[in-house]
């Protein structure tokens, strides 16, 4: 078999003859395999283990036909060397035992040396290059994305902490920042250089703060971390964010090469908002606990409006939840790619 880089081909802009599609939390519980190797492992251990990582990343690329892999870890992963005490609670997410509440707090965090600190990635990610048929997306969260665990304690509804931190300790964000900044720069560009081919931000929790703090407090930030990996690597790079449509003027702005877009901003109005980048989305993911002829029928209008210029990627406009069932997904995955051989004909 080939390798098939339609995938890197759609963030580069480049034409293709269908459009790729993968899911993010296409590795998770809605698959009978994966909570198998659950009852045994629980996340966290699954990702000290490259070969059963590996096997986990890969399941759903061989399983539903799609044509990316991601990693298979958690947005966490790389803080725990740095001395964030964190579990992941089945259902619930991340909880953290130590949060970070002042200058202090920030200050007892370490640095990341992904060799160091995390090898296990990295043994995976080149276990993967070896196997794979298609390319790997390497990913980390964004650091207001992770502040936010790490200062709630837990996931949060409205980030109260979070951004009054943000806007009461100007002094201990910003080193909270700087710090997030230099680990993030480093454990991506450490997932490059063991064969990731191309990487995936998550800032899944910005979208709760309006553009002018955007502007003033993230935007720095991330401009830092992609101009940073855009000067060390040539790979694409994917920004996404939840509820952050308000945002997309912003992100724009940023040197990344791909906008995740959720379920609420259509891709045609965000073209028509002159983003001009490639996009990647958006397929509410409740739909796929709809009868098939409605999931079909939004996938066509996704497909429809993606597939007017090139530069498009399908996916969901968020995680697959665990009811969800396999043969859903790979019913959608068969009808991206043969609707958008059609439409792109
Ligand atoms: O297949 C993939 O998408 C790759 C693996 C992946 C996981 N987490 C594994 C995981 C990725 C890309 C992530 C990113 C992640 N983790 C994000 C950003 C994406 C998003 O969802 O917005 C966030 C916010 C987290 C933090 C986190 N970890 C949450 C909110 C949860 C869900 C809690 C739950 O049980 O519903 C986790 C746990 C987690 N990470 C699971 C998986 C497969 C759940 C399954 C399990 O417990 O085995």
């Amino acid at each position: 078999m080939e390798f098939n880089d339609t995938f890197i081909k759609a963030c580069r802009k480049q034409p293709v003859s269908h459009v790729p599609v993968w899911y993010m939390r296409q590795a998770g519980r809605y698959q009978p395999e994966y909570r198998k190797i659950r009852e045994k492992y629980s996340l966290f251990e699954i990702t000290h283990h490259p070969e059963v990582c590996a096997e986990v990343t890969r399941l759903p690329v061989e399983q539903l036909g799609v044509d990316a892999a991601i990693l298979f870890a958690d947005i966490m992963t790389p803080l725990v060397p740095i001395g964030v005490d964190v579990e992941i609670k089945s259902g619930i997410g991340p909880v953290i035992a130590n949060p970070v509440r002042s200058l202090n707090d920030v200050s007892k965090l370490g640095e990341l040396d992904p060799n160091d600190g995390v090898p296990f990635v990295m043994e995976t990610v080149q276990l993967l290059k070896k196997e794979l048929k298609v390319p790997l997306i390497g990913f980390a969260g964004a650091p207001f994305t992770l502040a936010s665990y790490m200062i709630e304690g837990g996931p949060s509804k409205n980030y109260h902490l979070t951004k009054s931190f943000m806007y009461a300790e100007p002094e201990a964000w910003q080193a909270l920042m700087e710090k997030l900044t230099k680990m993030t720069i480093a454990y991506l560009q450490a997932q490059v250089n063991a064969g990731a081919a191309a990487v995936q931000i998550f800032d899944s929790w910005v979208g709760a703060l309006n553009a002018k703090d955007y502007n003033e407090y993230i935007m720095p930030v991330m401009k830092k971390i992609v101009d940073g990996l855009k000067s060390e690597c040539n790979v694409p790079i994917i920004y996404f964010g939840v509820g952050a449509g308000h945002l997309l003027e912003e992100w724009n702005q940023l040197d990344v090469d791909v906008l995740g877009l959720d379920w609420r901003t259509t891709v045609g109005s965000a073209r028509n908002r002159g983003i001009e980048k490639a996009l990647q989305g958006n397929l509410d993911p409740s739909l796929l606990l709809a009868p098939w002829n409605m999931v079909e029928r939004k996938a066509k209008e996704i497909l429809e409006e993606g597939s007017k210029q090139p530069g498009f990627i399908f996916n969901l406009g968020h995680g697959v939840f665990p009811q969800v069932k396999a043969d859903t997904l790979k019913r959608l995955t068969d009808f991206v790619h043969e609707y958008s051989a059609r439409c792109l004909k």
